[in-house]
């Protein structure tokens, strides 16, 4: 049987939430990631030194990871503690505050805990309230300025407040505005949707883009076309088929401004099959068997490590702990839940499947 592996993978951009949820999915992701790129649309979101650290423990307790007595002083150790719950470090979660006007001063005190600051126009998407109402660069000079000098990069959800299937298109005027003006501040335009965000990519220098398995894999009729399926809606919503294309064209051949982020974003069952359906596909458990899936259908498999690992790495400069998964051409049925949650493709069957974590 055919199989593939796949080295120290990352996902650039996952939503663990918190308390509960976050006990429930944070193993699902820890489990086939070397990293992840942590969002921090909590309510109340995610912003201060103290959130950080502290939410950055939660999550490496939930991975049954412990956490690292030197790197934390004020940690209490218990000494009846479970050996295998201290000092993990195979799976390493990168964080991210909520984007505000930051000054510099507040940016270095909490400069050793981020990895980027993430921006979401205000009341556009799930927990993004406290976002940005205009985008007056003036007033977010300083702090994009800032960002640049001691290279945090910026991750952005890209829409406007426009009709729902042009809000990532009239956003491109943004992402140029940003581009051009903060000429070394690294921009990632997240979860990218539409063939105006992949004829941007190659623009500016300093634009990059991660794509959802989703999104290489619906559009809105999957979505919408027939029987309405909550599961599989999300912001931004899935479009058409000539954006599902161009995406794909990108990733099947790794583009190396491309990164794999799920956007996994899980809500408990009662949210998303109801009246008012929270936005937000939840992947996490399926998405390296989906991606082998499809890179494999595309005669393409050999990109699949770039796309889900080495770019990522030479674009943010990183290097994740050994992880290797060993896929398998095995069939796959996807769980109908995993705790409260209803995956992408609950109950249907899947081509691969994962062999072993090394
Ligand atoms: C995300 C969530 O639920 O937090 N939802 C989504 O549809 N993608 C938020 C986000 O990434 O926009
Ligand atoms: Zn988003
Ligand atoms: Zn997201």
């Amino acid at each position: 049987m055919k199989t593939h592996s796949l080295l120290m993978p990352l996902d650039m951009h996952v939503h663990l939430r918190d308390g509960e949820m976050l006990q429930n999915v944070a193993k699902l992701t820890s489990y086939t990631f070397s990293g992840a790129v942590v969002m921090p649309n909590l309510v109340p979101p995610v912003k201060t030194r103290e959130q950080v650290k502290a939410y950055r423990e939660r999550i490496m307790f939930a991975c049954g990871l412990g956490i690292n007595e030197d790197e934390i002083e004020d940690f209490s150790f218990d000494e009846d503690e479970d050996e295998a719950l201290i000092g993990g470090g195979d799976f390493e979660p990168f964080m991210t505050i909520f984007y505000d006007n930051y000054s510099e001063e507040y940016l270095e005190e909490v400069r050793d805990l981020i990895f980027g600051i993430k921006l979401y126009p205000a009341g556009i998407t799930t927990n993004s309230e406290g976002g940005v109402k205009d985008f007056n660069l003036e007033a977010m000079r300083p702090t994009l300025e800032a960002m640049a000098r001691m290279d945090i990069p910026l991750l952005v959800h890209g829409e406007t407040a426009g009709f729902v299937m042009d809000r990532e298109k009239e956003f491109m005027s943004i992402y140029e505005l940003l581009a051009s003006n903060f000429p070394d501040l690294k921009i990632v335009m997240e979860h990218i949707t539409t063939k105006a965000a992949v004829d941007l990519l190659d623009k500016f220098p300093n634009l990059y883009a991660t794509i959802t398995v989703h999104h290489l894999l619906i559009t809105l009729d999957d979505v919408a076309g027939g029987m309405l399926q909550p599961h599989l809606f999300c912001k931004p919503i899935a479009k058409r088929p000539e954006d599902r294309e161009a995406l794909l064209e990108l990733a099947l051949n790794a583009h190396p401004k491309v990164m794999f982020g799920s956007d996994s974003a899980p809500h408990p069952q009662h949210a998303k099959e109801s009246c008012g359906c929270g936005a937000g596909v939840f992947t996490a458990p399926i998405a390296l068997q989906l991606l082998c899936e499809l890179f494999d259908k595309h005669g393409k498999l050999d990109n699949l490590q770039s796309f889900v690992s080495d770019n990522a790495q030479s674009i943010y400069g990183i290097c994740p702990e050994f992880k290797e998964v060993v896929l398998e051409e095995k069939p796959f049925t996807v769980p109908a839940k995993y705790g409260d949650v209803v995956p992408m493709y609950a109950g249907k069957t899947i081509g691969w499947s994962i062999e072993d974590v090394l």
